[in-house]
C-alpha cells in the first residue's frame, strides 16, 4: 500500500490535509510506530514527505445505506438521504430530513437488515437543556437506549437519550489525552458519563482527574464506568461546577471545558482552580473568521482578571454548521 511516512509530531496536521485534500485512503487503517506514522493515500503527490510501501490492514466496509436503498426509495429521495449515522455500541442514531419522514421506518429497517451488529435505530433529535440531552424515538429494531460502547481503550455504558454523548469526539479526546504529562492533575468540568476522565485515566500517567457533571443520569453512569475500567485515579462529582469547583479548593495543572455552547461563561470558575503553568482547554462554537478575535477576547479576559495568559492552539474539532466549527482553544496561564 502507497504511504507517505510522517513524523509523529506533524500527523495530525498532515492528516487533516490528507482529508481536505481527499488524498487519505480511507479503506486501510493508518500504521504507526515509535517515530512515524504512515498514512495510506490514494495516488503520488507533490509533498515534503518520503513515499514508502506497507502493508495495511483493509477496514470492513460499512454497508451504504444509500446504495442498498436504490430499488426503495426515488432518485429524489436518495438525494435527500444522510450517509452519515452515529453508532453508540449496538445502537445508532439516524439523521432523517424533513422531506424524508414518511420513509423513515423503511430506512431505518434499512440499516438493521444491513448491519447485523446492530439491534436498535433511533431517530436523531436536537440537543437541548441544560443537559444537552436529545429525544430519540425509536424507529427500528429492539425497544432499547441504553448501549455500551468502546473508544480509546475505554468501556461506557450510557443511555443516549438522556445522557449527552458524541462517538464523533473520540479522535478529539486522544488529541488531548496525547498532551497530558505524567503526574498532572486534572479538572473535567461537564464531564457527562465520564468520557473525558476515563480516556485520559486510560491512556496517560496522570495523577487524578475530577470530573463534575450537573445531570444526575450521566452521573451514575459515570460511576458505574468508573467501576467497569477499573479507574482509581478518578472522583467524579454531581452538581454545578459554579458550587463544586469552590468546595473542591484546588488549583489544577489542567482543566479541560467541552461545554461549547457556554464554557467561556465558566472561565471566571476555571481561573479560581488555575495557578501559573494551568493549561485551559476551552470548547466554543465560532465562526471559522472569528478564531483569532476569540482568543484576542480571552486574553482581554485574563488582562482584566489580572492574570496572563498565552494562547497555544485553536484546533477545529467538529463542525457544526456552515462554517461553525467546534473549536478547543488551549492556553496557558503564565502569571496569576
Ligand atoms: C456537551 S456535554 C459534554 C459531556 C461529556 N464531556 C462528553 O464529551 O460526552 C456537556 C455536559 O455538561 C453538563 N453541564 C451543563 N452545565 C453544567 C454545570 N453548570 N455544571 C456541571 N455540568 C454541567 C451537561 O449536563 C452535559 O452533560
Amino acid at each position: 500500500m502507497l504511504c507517505i511516512k510522517v513524523p509523529v509530531k506533524e500527523a495530525q496536521k498532515v492528516k487533516k490535509e490528507l482529508i481536505s485534500k481527499d488524498l487519505l485512503d480511507k479503506e486501510h487503517f493508518i500504521k504507526k510506530d515509535k517515530d512515524c506514522v504512515y498514512f495510506p493515500v490514494k495516488k503520488r503527490f507533490k509533498t515534503q514527505y518520503k513515499f514508502v510501501h506497507k502493508i495495511l490492514k483493509k477496514k470492513k466496509p460499512r454497508a451504504d445505506l444509500k446504495a442498498s436503498l436504490t430499488k426503495k426509495l426515488s432518485k429524489d429521495d436518495l438525494e435527500f438521504l444522510r450517509r452519515s449515522m452515529d453508532v453508540i455500541g449496538d445502537i445508532v442514531i439516524l439523521e432523517i430530513p424533513k422531506e424524508l419522514e414518511k420513509k423513515e421506518k423503511l430506512i431505518a429497517n434499512e440499516v438493521l437488515r444491513t448491519n447485523k451488529s446492530i439491534k436498535t435505530v433511533l431517530k436523531k433529535g436536537k440537543h437541548e437543556g441544560v443537559f444537552r440531552t436529545q429525544k430519540l424515538k425509536l424507529l427500528a429494531g429492539e425497544k432499547t437506549k441504553e448501549a455500551t460502547y468502546k473508544e480509546n481503550n475505554v468501556t461506557l455504558k450510557l443511555d443516549v437519550e438522556n445522557v449527552y454523548f458524541s462517538p464523533r469526539l473520540s479522535n478529539e479526546r486522544k488529541r488531548i489525552y496525547k498532551q497530558v504529562r505524567r503526574g498532572e492533575d486534572m479538572l473535567v468540568m461537564f464531564a457527562g458519563c465520564g468520557v473525558y476522565p476515563l480516556v485520559i485515566s486510560k491512556n496517560t500517567k496522570a495523577k487524578h482527574i475530577t470530573g463534575i457533571e450537573i445531570n444526575p443520569t450521566a452521573h451514575n453512569y459515570a460511576l458505574q464506568n468508573l467501576l467497569l475500567n477499573k479507574a482509581e485515579n478518578v472522583s467524579v462529582f454531581l452538581g454545578d461546577v459554579r458550587n463544586i469547583v469552590p468546595k473542591l479548593g484546588k488549583k489544577y495543572d489542567r482543566i479541560v471545558m467541552p461545554l461549547p455552547k457556554q464554557a467561556h461563561t465558566f472561565l471566571e470558575v476555571a481561573f479560581k482552580a488555575s495557578k501559573k503553568g494551568t493549561i485551559i482547554h476551552l470548547y466554543q462554537f465560532i465562526n471559522e473568521n472569528e478564531i483569532k478575535k476569540r482568543e484576542k477576547e480571552i486574553k482581554e479576559i485574563c488582562k482584566k482578571r489580572k492574570i496572563e495568559c498565552r494562547i497555544i492552539n485553536s484546533e477545529k474539532c467538529g463542525q457544526q454548521a456552515p462554517h461553525v466549527f467546534r473549536v478547543c482553544i488551549e492556553f496557558k496561564i503564565t502569571k496569576t
